[in-house]
């Protein structure tokens, strides 16, 4: 016979199928899975230093893998932290791009990944936080890492400081989703033209639609990059080149 079940486990345990079908629902969507077989092709037509990215990003996560896993399990959680997959990216166009100054909005593991990178580089990384407990977490992970800690700002001071088309990358994974939107003008305006904005998390369908429907009206393409980026939670990306 089998021994009851407490309620709130099974209850947890129901939730927790019901999250599951929905992201696996959302991730097969047939409009989207059209989309990103489409823009896969298109997107090296706008930023032709993503041809052939898909390849080189294996040893970089590679080589992360273990920093990946030791941040989740210590500091930050797999559905916050960036996937290992965006965060290869992001450093392969940082480099594939030159980029010289570059911020990460939504600070954590991609503040370290980046600071890490730009070690010996003339490379310029600021990190912006919603939460400035999450600031100080990742002000605290980075100095632990023998890492410096400058240019680490809370979001609302930030965005006032006067950095418009400042940045050659920005990577867009700042709080929950309303506050992502919210704040989109500002951040798409932090790019410099011909500049780039990675916009994390786009497998929420809600946040996708909003996001892609008011960057169209302002005369903006975004390319979804899901065939590059998706990890195992079926999260994705997508770019944003800005025109020159
Ligand atoms: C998607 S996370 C940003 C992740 C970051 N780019 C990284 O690579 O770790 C978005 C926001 O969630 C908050 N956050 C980060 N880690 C968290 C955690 N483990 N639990 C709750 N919130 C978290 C921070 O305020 C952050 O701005």
């Amino acid at each position: 016979m089998s021994t009851p079940q407490p309620e709130s486990t099974l209850r947890r345990a129901l939730k927790g199928s019901k999250v599951l079908v929905k992201r696996h629902l959302q991730d097969i969507a047939p409009r989207e899975t059209l989309r990103a077989r489409r823009d896969h092709v298109a997107v090296t037509g706008a930023v032709p230093e993503l041809d052939g990215i898909e390849s080189a990003m294996a040893p970089h996560m590679d080589r992360l893998k273990p920093f990946h896993t030791d941040y989740c399990d210590r500091i930050g959680h797999p559905v916050h932290a960036a996937s290992l997959e965006l965060t290869a990216l992001v450093l392969l166009l940082c480099e594939r791009l030159n980029v010289q100054k570059v911020v990460d909005l939504g600070s954590g593991f991609t503040s370290w990944a980046l600071r890490d990178w730009a070690k010996g580089r003339d490379v310029t990384v600021h990190s912006v936080d919603d939460s400035p407990e999450w600031l100080e977490k990742t002000r605290s992970y980075l100095a632990e890492q023998d890492l410096a800690d400058e240019r680490l700002h809370v979001w609302p001071e930030f965005a006032a400081a006067g950095f418009e088309g400042a940045f050659d990358l920005v990577v867009h994974d700042l709080g929950f989703m309303d506050t992502r939107f919210e704040v989109l003008d500002t951040v798409v305006g932090l790019a410099r033209p011909g500049g780039l904005v990675l916009l994390d998390d786009m497998h929420k369908p809600d946040f996708r639609d909003k996001a892609l429907a008011h960057l169209e009206a302002a005369g903006l393409t975004a390319y979804s990059l899901k065939r590059i980026t998706r990890d195992r939670l079926t999260r994705f990306a997508y770019a944003l080149p800005i025109p020159v």
